[in-house]
Order: C-alpha cells, then sequence, then structure tokens
C-alpha cells in the first residue's frame, strides 16, 4: 500500500554543516534545497499530501539570526518555486501559527497559498510555527467559543469535533511520519494526527535525504501491518 499522506520532520541540517566545518546556516542553506528535491519527489510518486515540519513553535527560542536565516530560506522559496507549484499543480497549504510569520514572508506566503488553491494533484502542507500542542489548544479554544456561543452544544463534542478544529481538518490522514538525523522523537509534530501513523526514522542528515530514501520509506511502509488496534490489518 502506498501512503496517502506523507508528514516529514527533517532535521539535522545543523548537524550536517558542522560534520563539514560550515556554520548552521549552510545546513539550512542545503536544507531548502532538499525540500526543493523532495518536494519534486513525493509529486513523482504521486502522493497524495506531504506535509513538512519546517518551523516550530519552539524554533523562535533560537539565536535571532538562525531564526532570520530560516525566515528569508522561507521567502527565497515561496519566490523561487510559485511557477514549479503552478506546473505540476500543487496545491500549497500552510498548518501553524501563522500569524506570527513576520509580514515581509507572510504576505508572498498568503498569496501563493491562494494562487494555488485551484491545484489538485498534490498537496504540499508546511507546518510553521507549528506545535502539536499549540494546534490542539487552539482547536480546544476553538471549540470552547463555539459552545458559548450557543453553535455547539457540549455534550457533543467527540473526537470529529476536535479533528475538525484542527487546521490539519481537510488533510488526508497521516499515514507515514519519517524523520531524519537518526533522532526518534516527534517533537511535537502532528501529536493528534499521528495517533495511528507508521513511523519510519533514517539516519540521513535532511540536506542529504533524496529521492531514493524516499522511495526506502514507502517501501518500509509497504511492509508494514496496519491494525489500528485491532487483530486484523486493515488495509485503509
Ligand atoms: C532541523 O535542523 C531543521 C529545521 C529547524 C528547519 C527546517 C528548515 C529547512 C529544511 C530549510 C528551510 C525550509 C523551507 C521550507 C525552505 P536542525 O537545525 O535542528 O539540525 P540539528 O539538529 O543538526 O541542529
Amino acid at each position: 500500500m502506498k501512503p496517502r499522506h506523507v508528514a516529514i520532520i527533517m532535521d539535522g541540517n545543523g548537524r550536517w554543516a558542522t560534520q563539514r566545518g560550515m556554520p548552521r546556516s549552510a545546513g539550512h542553506v542545503a536544507g531548502a534545497e532538499a525540500v526543493r528535491a523532495v518536494v519534486r519527489a513525493a509529486r513523482a510518486q504521486r502522493l497524495e499530501c506531504l506535509t513538512l515540519y519546517a518551523f516550530s513553535a519552539q524554533n523562535w527560542a533560537r539565536p535571532q539570526g538562525e531564526v532570520g536565516e530560516l525566515m528569508r530560506l522561507l521567502g527565497k522559496f515561496i519566490e523561487d518555486e510559485r511557477e514549479e507549484l503552478m506546473r505540476n499543480d500543487i496545491r500549497l497549504v500552510t498548518i501553524g501559527r501563522i500569524g506570527t510569520i513576520p509580514p515581509a514572508v507572510r504576505a508572498p506566503l498568503e498569496a501563493l497559498v491562494r494562487d494555488t488553491a485551484r491545484n489538485e494533484s498534490m498537496t504540499l502542507c508546511l507546518a510553521l510555527s507549528y506545535g502539536g500542542r499549540e494546534a490542539m489548544l487552539d482547536a480546544v479554544r476553538t471549540i470552547i467559543d463555539a459552545v458559548q456561543s450557543g453553535d455547539l452544544a457540549a455534550d457533543g463534542v467527540g473526537e470529529h469535533t476536535i479533528a475538525a478544529a484542527l487546521d490539519t481538518c481537510a488533510l488526508p490522514p497521516v499515514d507515514l511520519v519519517i524523520r531524519t538525523s537518526g533522532e526518534q522523537r516527534l517533537s511535537n509534530f502532528l501529536l493528534w494526527e499521528s495517533a495511528y501513523s507508521e513511523l519510519v526514522f533514517t539516519t540521513r542528515m535532511w540536506p542529504d535525504f533524496d529521492e531514493a530514501e524516499l522511495v526506502s520509506a514507502l517501501r518500509e511502509y509497504a511492509r508494514r501491518e496496519r491494525r489500528f488496534g485491532r487483530v486484523e490489518p486493515l488495509h485503509a
């Protein structure tokens, strides 16, 4: 089986650079190149949705220069990829607290989200200023507002209400989460959505992640038996 939705924790840019005696920023530059290549690879592999953990809610605590460099690379990505996303019929969406992204990057980002909204061959979702706990907190606040305003009955709140209040509500279920760099944790990524996701960890640093590595993770996924808490495998 092929996953519909693959989500990637792109880790190891800093170590990739340090191993080469280069500044961390060089790792992020190489990481942004890997993003371009992997978006292309995901489209070639006919994935329905690719979510990339590009900037976490916790990443704001990094040195100001590094945050600035990551924002600069995001801005450059939006500018450089516009044509490619349109040509390949890829829809761009974001999850996370987008309001905290500096306006100089946010405005072109939102424009590209609008301009690609009708593309249908693949969805590229960038997780920006994203945290799984933060997303759940925002969903809870949305639900409380709906209950307080009388739009929702408190005893009608169920799992579906939470799922519908999350900013991933329109995306397919997350089938596979990949993390690079050898670390084996979720780091506040898609905590609700990954409840039954398969996890694949690779020791490759993110800048070295390529189509062959993606294909290898897809093969690993195909070997897994997904039971969703049942006895018999359930083929989605
Ligand atoms: C983790 O490496 C990576 C990030 C914090 C951000 C990911 C950013 C990019 C891939 C580049 C820009 C993104 C786009 C969409 C153009 P790390 O710095 O935590 O590595 P380390 O654990 O080795 O220090």
